[in-house]
């Protein structure tokens, strides 16, 4: 089966052919972050407009890098939700028209589950599988006893981490997205521990990281009023110390509880490498337990996780129905 995905829920416009699930044939992606930079963050009315202007060119060059034409697909999937809802409805709009004047079946997937699915690119699923969500706008631990069976574990009550990543780096002065140079700035930190952080825990799965993050902020305001200067490496390492131990010491329990055979890890803080590095550890402990980050390329919004997503997602309803 041969599916076109298609991603418009953010500042990513992508469009990807993969062939049963595994095999990429095209991986497109035109992203906005240089635009979205100058104002701090994605302003979702100039991230709608930017996908228009780009939508028809990023489909005809997932085309021109597949040597495919419209009548080699058997299935478009597009992301309907979550997302900005003026982007999202650039990727359905161009999505269904495009099945429409094809004859080709169109359904919707959701995001999260593309991120989830991003991990299949790397390797098979191993049921029970334990993915553990990281993305700008979810964190999730999500149970899964076979494809396209998701039972959330636990979530955040407030912030995802990739918010709070992106708020503490801000108010570091850091350029949008600030993540990915936290987490910079904390492996390059090797001293001593400066800062110690509070944060949220609790024994169930749930998170919450509005606290930890208003710690960093508080730290930078009584520094700033007193005439401190603040060491950004040691902050950053803080942060990142404090908030991967929660996210590993959860996903280890729940791995545990579940006896799962394997622990997959989704959204643009899977490329974390302070997370990386902290869970192998941790997973490598257990007994015959399987580790499992995506690419970086398919950590953050992409169309091929939409692809693979949405190739499950027939397989399964198929067998459902018959
Ligand atoms: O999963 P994603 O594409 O967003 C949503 O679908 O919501 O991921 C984007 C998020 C941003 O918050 C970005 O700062 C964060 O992932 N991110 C990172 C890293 N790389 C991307 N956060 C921490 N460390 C990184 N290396
Ligand atoms: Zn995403």
């Amino acid at each position: 089966m041969i599916v076109l995905g298609v991603e418009t829920s953010c500042d990513e416009t992508a469009v990807a052919i993969v062939e049963d699930g595994k095999k990429i044939l095209a991986d497109v992606v035109y992203s906005q972050i240089d635009i979205h930079k100058l104002y701090g963050g994605v302003v979702p009315e100039i991230a709608s407009r930017k996908h228009i202007a780009k939508i028809i060119s990023v489909f005809d060059e997932a085309f021109k890098q597949a040597g495919k034409t419209a009548s080699d697909i058997d299935l478009v999937a597009v992301t309907t939700h979550p997302g900005l809802i003026g982007s999202l409805l650039v990727g359905i709009n161009a999505a269904y028209a495009f099945s429409l004047a094809n004859s080709i079946p169109c359904i919707g997937v959701d995001h999260i589950y593309g991120h989830i699915y991003a991990n299949y690119v790397e390797a098979d699923f191993k049921f029970p599988t334990l993915a553990l969500v990281v993305s700008g706008g979810h964190t999730e631990l999500v149970l899964m006893r076979d494809h396209y069976d998701f039972s959330v574990l636990g979530e955040t009550m407030d912030d995802a981490v990739g918010e709070a990543y992106d708020k503490v780096a801000r108010v570091m002065g850091l350029p949008y997205p600030g993540g990915v140079m936290v987490d910079n700035l904390a492996c390059e930190y090797k001293r001593e521990p400066l800062y110690h952080l509070p944060i949220y825990d609790s024994d169930d799965y749930n998170f919450s990281f509005s606290g930890v993050k208003s710690a960093v902020l508080n730290l930078l305001n009584k520094c700033h009023m007193k005439g401190e200067d603040v060491n950004f490496h040691a902050l950053s390492y803080a942060f990142q110390d404090t908030v991967t131990n929660v996210l590993v010491k959860k996903t280890v329990k729940a791995a545990l509880e579940y006896n799962v055979k394997q622990v997959i890890v989704a959204g643009g803080v899977a490329a974390n490498k302070g997370l990386r590095a902290r869970l192998s550890d941790a997973i490598r402990k257990l007994d015959s337990v399987e580790l499992v980050f995506p690419k970086f390329r398919y950590c953050t919004d992409n169309a091929v996780m939409i692809a693979v997503a949405g190739y499950f997602q027939k397989l399964t309803s198929d067998k459902q129905q018959s």
